[in-house]
This record gives structure tokens, sequence and C-alpha cells, in this order.
């Protein structure tokens, strides 16, 4: 669904601290979810930011269901694109209400004015939405999103980012600031809302055992290459950790 052709992304080039981070990278994703993993400063994170448009590579094509989105900056991709980041604070309005964020989200790519931001009627599809997590939100509209916890907040940012049911879904450690509670209802919440909606999801983690669990496929990078790309289902937790901790 989604090809990469030839990616090459240098930083610094030219300088002293040149950094030839993906030469020749060719790699296809498909709807489900692929679970990224790889050492610190592998690249897992700038292969987000080049899928999303955010950075831009040196050289490279990728098409997304045949068309070449190549030339599509960060705005265009994101009608098709949405990322949940690792720091619950990113991607949400913490000075607003809950129910203000959801109503942005709702607005994406499109102009409004503030003062019609919500709209009375999708106040009950956006409860429905809370409510599917069970986590209580939907008691918690008219809260601050700065006064909700962190796991309260990735779970809002994951509802905002799939209401308009994106392509693709980008998490980059999405769950790694969550207690280990909190990390798996988001986890599952995720694996649902993909599925369901069958949405292509790439997710960075540093656990395997999220990994093995939660994702389709399995793949590890390393120093800008693909060390390890399987199905999740022919691989023990061991054998993934043995590939990750000599990639
Ligand atoms: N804007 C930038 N300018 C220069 N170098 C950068 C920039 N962004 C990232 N890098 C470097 O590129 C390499 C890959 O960074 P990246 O953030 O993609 O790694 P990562 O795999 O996500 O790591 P982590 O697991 O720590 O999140 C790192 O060495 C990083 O220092
Ligand atoms: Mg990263």
């Amino acid at each position: 669904m989604l090809q990469i052709r030839h990616l090459k992304k240098t930083y610094n080039a030219g300088t002293d601290n040149e950094l030839k981070l993906f030469e020749n990278l060719s790699i296809d994703f498909e709807a489900e979810t692929t679970a990224l993993l790889g050492p610190n400063g592998c690249g897992k994170t700038t292969l987000l930011e080049l899928i999303a448009g955010r950075k831009e590579q040196d050289e490279g094509a990728m098409c997304l269901q045949g068309k070449d989105i190549t030339a599509d900056g960060e705005r265009a991709r994101a009608a098709y694109i949405a990322r949940v980041h690792q720091d619950p604070s990113d991607g949400v309005a913490p000075s607003l209400s809950v129910l203000e964020n959801l109503a942005l989200a709702d607005h994406k790519g499109k102009p409004f004015t503030l003062r019609k931001l919500v709209r009375k009627e999708r106040i009950d599809f956006y409860r429905e939405k809370l409510a599917e997590l069970g986590l209580g939100l939907e008691n918690k509209l008219s809260s601050l999103v700065q006064d909700l916890s962190g796991g309260q907040r990735q779970s809002l940012s994951l509802v905002m980012a799939t209401m308009k049911e994106p392509r693709i879904l980008l998490l980059d450690e999405h769950t790694a600031a969550l207690d280990p509670a909190t990390s798996q209802t988001v986890l599952e919440k995720t694996r649902e809302l993909t599925a369901r909606h069958r949405i292509l999801s790439i997710m960075v983690t540093h656990e395997p055992r999220s990994a093995l669990r939660y994702a389709d496929r399995i793949v590890v990078l390393s120093r800008g290459s693909v060390a390890m790309d399987v199905r999740a289902e022919t691989i023990s937790e061991r054998e993934l950790l043995e590939t990750y901790l000599h990639a």
C-alpha cells in the first residue's frame, strides 16, 4: 500500500557532523500494524518524519496506493496521515478542554473560527469515541487537557488521530511514558481501531513483547537498513530480542 523506494537521507551534509542515515532504503508497508524496532539513533523517528512529509529526503520516492506522493508536503499528507507522539503533550492543545481538542481534530484540514469550533450535534459522537476507551474520559469533556494524566492525554491523542479515519497512522513510542496498565489499554485500543478501520499503522517501540503482541509484522532497523522483517507470529520474544540487541 505504501511503497518507499531508494530513500536517501543525510543530516548535516558536507560538514564534519555529516550523518548518512539512509543511503538506499526500500520498504513497503501494508494496511496492518508494523512494529518498527531498532537501537537509539538508527533512524526510526526520521523515517516516520519522512513519511509524514515533515522532513524531506535527499533522494527517493513514495507511493500510496499507486499514487506518487513524493511531492506532497506535510499539509497535504496530513489529509491521510495521522500521528501520535511519545510526549503526551504533543498533538493536543493543553490549555483547551477535552471537548475543544476533539472539535479541533474534527475540523482537521477545514477552516473554522474558534467561536464555532464545537458543534453541539457532534458532542454525542465524541462522548461515544471516548467511552470506547473505557477510561471514563467521556465524563471529562469540559476538563482542561493539561489537567489530565499522561495516559488520559495519550488516549485522547489516539482518539483525535483516528477520528478522521486516516489511511496511515504513525506511532512514535506512543506508550513509552505510560504505566504498564495504561500502556496496555492504549495499545489494545490502538490495535482495535487500526484493525477495525484497516489503517496502515507503523508503531515504533523499544518493547519486543508489545511488538509481538500488538503488531502483525516486525521490522528491525539497523544502521539505515532493514536487519529483520518477519511476520510477528513466526518469531519468539527471545529471537527478536537477540536480533534487536545485535542490530
Ligand atoms: N534534525 C537533525 N539534525 C541532525 N541530526 C539529526 C536530526 N534529527 C536526527 N538526527 C540524527 O539522526 C539519527 C537518527 O535519529 P532518529 O531520531 O531518527 O533516531 P531513532 O531511531 O528515532 O532513535 P530513538 O530510539 O532514540 O528515538 C541520530 O543520530 C540523530 O542524532
Ligand atoms: Mg525516535
